[in-house]
């Protein structure tokens, strides 16, 4: 039995992994390994530890044939082929939970920056921008006691929801299913998508990236928004169409965004949306406190160890 992990990870995360068990891990912490690199490695591994940047398909799958378990460090699987690995009996898990709060956290720290232009204002101080006072220099959009919508109410979205009654505002969200708990839990009221997009003052994306979400928020969509709304994406980028936002975001409809996630990640430095005074973007920080990151590798690599013990998988997929 081996194990593989696809990148360097901290310390704290490999303390589980018994003495006895044969296991190599990619040396570099911010370089992913490259394709080839990953065929050769999986070939003889048991279990594979890997992270959003490494595709496992079905390719992977027949160079690795002993494999039993992909056990990924991220919530998303998006980079998984699911139905390859079920068709050979592999396994496979995610890194729920450990991450909700923080990526709510962030979902947050953009709907605030961009509603209340923190970075454009930071911009502005740093280029010698800040003049005389006016009375609306600056203004943004209130976000205390307007509508939030959410659309993806999963773990991310029902705490970005519960975020939202500490600032008194009214909820609701939009799913693939009505979920009774949630609106138990937080007051939300389910709208169907175009609903949510018209009535909601300000919108946080938080469904995973499927076949069904592919594309979900495109031109149509995103026209339903009211011209003061912001749009926040913490999500997959491939959820919304990004052509469509640019050109929605130039015209002011929705009025800003905040967004972390992009169709092609790293986004290039001259991508049109990172040329607009009206977007706040981070580079695909959702779960990136320290606390959480480690977490999420620890988490990640518990589930390969108690697969190859013949436990059952800890966080399963599916
Ligand atoms: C990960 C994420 O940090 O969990 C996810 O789905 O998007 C982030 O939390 C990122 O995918 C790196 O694995």
């Amino acid at each position: 039995m081996s194990l593989y992990i696809t990148r360097r990870l901290p310390d704290a995360a490999l303390r589980n992994i018994p003495a006895d068990l044969t296991w190599r891990m990619w040396p570099e912490a911010g370089v992913p390994i490259p394709r080839a690199e990953l065929l050769g490695a999986a070939a003889d591994a048991t279990a594979l530890v890997t992270l959003v940047s490494e595709r496992v398909d079905a390719d992977l799958l027949a160079a690795a044939p002993a494999l039993r378990v992909v056990a990924n460090m991220a919530v998303g699987v998006d980079n998984i082929d699911l139905a390859a690995c079920r068709a050979r009996g592999v396994l496979v898990t995610n890194t729920p939970d450990v991450l909700t709060e923080t990526t709510a956290d962030l979902a947050w720290a953009l709907l605030l920056a961009a509603a209340r232009r923190v970075v454009e204002g930071q911009k502005l101080i740093e280029a010698g921008g800040w003049g005389a006072w006016h009375p609306l220099f600056m203004t943004g959009q209130d976000v205390h006691s307007a509508t939030l919508g959410v659309i993806g109410a999963g773990r991310i979205g029902g705490a970005v929801l519960r975020r939202g009654a500490g600032f008194g505002m009214r909820l609701v969200y939009h799913n693939r299913r009505r979920s009774p708990e949630l609106e138990a839990a937080t007051g939300a009221a389910y709208r169907s998508l175009n609903e949510l997009m018209a009535e909601s003052d300000h919108i946080v994306v938080c469904a995973p990236l499927t076949a069904e979400t592919r594309g979900l928020i495109g031109a149509r969509e995103l026209a339903l928004m009211k011209p003061t709304a912001v749009f926040v994406n913490v999500a997959r980028g491939p959820v919304v169409d990004e052509d469509a936002l640019v050109a929605a975001l130039r015209v002011g409809r929705p009025w800003a965004a905040g967004l972390d996630v992009f169709v092609r990640e790293p986004i290039a430095p001259d991508h049109p949306l990172l040329g607009l005074p009206n977007v706040v973007a981070t580079p695909h920080v959702g779960s990136a406190s320290v606390q959480t990151r480690v977490a999420m590798a620890r988490l990640a690599v518990d589930n390969a160890l108690a697969v190859l013990r013949g436990d059952g998988p800890l966080t399963p997929v599916g």
